[in-house]
Formats: C-alpha cells, sequence, structure tokens
C-alpha cells in the first residue's frame, strides 16, 4: 500500500508543455522520486505494436497492459532514465510520434487506465514523488499537496517538439507536428474517462515565452 503521508506533486498538462523537462528538474531539486506516467501509456502502446495487436481490441490491450513488465532505470553517469519493455531497453522507440499516436490511443480505453492504477500508485515513496502526467491531480493523486497544470500554446509545443526530433535526428515538418498536437489535444481533452483538464484545486501556469528555469523557480515556490 502506498504510503499516503508521502507528499505528492502533480504536474499535469498537454504534450509539449514542458512537463517531463519541468518534472525531472523539480524532483532533482527536491530530492524526491519521479513517475513519467506517459511512458507507461507509451511502453503499452510500444508493447500492444510488437504484438501486433488492433488497438481499437480493448480486451486484447487491456491484456497487454495487465501484463507488460516496465521499469525504469537510471544510469550512474545521470544520461536520460531508460525504459525496459518486457526486458527490452525501449528509451528511444516510445518517444517516437508513432508511439505517442499509440499511447493517446490506447489510453482512452478505460480498462487500460484501470490496469496501470495501481502500478502509479505504487511510485508514491519517501521523501515524495513528482507526478507527470494528465490525470496526476484529478485521478491518481487526488490528494497531492501541489498540483500544477502546465500548459503552452499549441504554437509553441509543436515548436519545442519539432527542435527535439530535429536534435534526434528525426525528420519531421512543424505544420505535421502541430496537426499532430492538435488532433491528440482534441483526444485527450474529449475522452469520456480522465479527460485532460486541471484539478479544481491545481494552479495553472502557462509556460509559453517562459524559460524553463523560470518555470521550474514557479513550481517549487507553489512547494515550499
Ligand atoms: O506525456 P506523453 O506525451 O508521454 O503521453 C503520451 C500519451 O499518453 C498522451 O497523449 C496521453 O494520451 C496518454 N497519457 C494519459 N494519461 C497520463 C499520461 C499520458 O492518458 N497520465
Amino acid at each position: 500500500m502506498p504510503d499516503k503521508t508521502v507528499p505528492v506533486l502533480t504536474i499535469d498538462g498537454p504534450s509539449g508543455s514542458g512537463k517531463g523537462t519541468i518534472s525531472r528538474a523539480v524532483a532533482d531539486a527536491l530530492g524526491w522520486h519521479l513517475l513519467d506516467s506517459g511512458a507507461l501509456y507509451r511502453a503499452v502502446g510500444f508493447a500492444a505494436g510488437m504484438e501486433g495487436l488492433d488497438l481499437s481490441d480493448a480486451e486484447a490491450v487491456t491484456r497487454c497492459a495487465q501484463t507488460t513488465k516496465i521499469s525504469f532505470r537510471d544510469p550512474k553517469d545521470g544520461s536520460e532514465t531508460r525504459v525496459i519493455v518486457n526486458g527490452m531497453d525501449a528509451t528511444g522507440e516510445i518517444r517516437t510520434e508513432t508511439c505517442g499516436a499509440a499511447a493517446s490511443a490506447i489510453a482512452a480505453i478505460p480498462s487500460v487506465r484501470a490496469a496501470l492504477f495501481d502500478k502509479q500508485r505504487s511510485f508514491r515513496k519517501t521523501p515524495g514523488l513528482v507526478a507527470d502526467g494528465r490525470d496526476m491531480g484529478t485521478v491518481i493523486f487526488p490528494d497531492a499537496g501541489t498540483k500544477v497544470f502546465l500548459t503552452a500554446s499549441a504554437e509553441e509545443r509543436a515548436k519545442r517538439r519539432y527542435k527535439q526530433l530535429k536534435e534526434k535526428g528525426l525528420g519531421v515538418t512543424l505544420a505535421a507536428l502541430l496537426r499532430e498536437i492538435q488532433a491528440r489535444d482534441v483526444r485527450d481533452a474529449g475522452r469520456a474517462v480522465a479527460p485532460l483538464k486541471p484539478a479544481d484545486d491545481a494552479t495553472v501556469i502557462d509556460s509559453t515565452g517562459m524559460s524553463i528555469e523560470a518555470v521550474v523557480a514557479a513550481v517549487l515556490q507553489l512547494a515550499r
């Protein structure tokens, strides 16, 4: 049973809002654990793809979510956290747009979300947890002491993502990314279960035009 006395800081928001970078920096500053819940959905999307499943087959995808073994490994040299899916290092694969779209599709299935419920809560360990996702403050950790909803304009988010993918040498166009981000926003906000929306008690931070440092400082200010 996760310990309810362990503090949790939730950072929810749409893709490309900078949640990943901000959550990592805030967790490091506080010396807390980090839950990248999007990576769990991406890992299930990846595993479903490996098994050749039809992503609209709710029963098969749910079984996949229940049985897929997902773990995170932090390399000693401080480089990017490795995501291990069924024993295979899928760190690079799960970050592709294909896996992002698969994650978004399977995340709309209620029984898939239920299958990941306990796994997400098990990350709550001393001295504290920073939880990054879409429904961290609304569904998974409704009792979190600090809740942030991080957003930015779709154009700004597409530009950031474009830069990231370019650096990785992946060929994409800005217009295609913007379309993809807008489509995913609509899907994530419109789904019946755990739609993307700020918790009533969340502080909304619009990071359009803000530096990473300024956003991190604003979040830490809320936590203290
Ligand atoms: O945050 P990230 O882009 O890695 O998440 C991938 C997809 O997983 C999102 O588009 C969303 O559909 C889904 N997701 C979710 N709930 C979460 C985290 C991610 O539905 N807590």
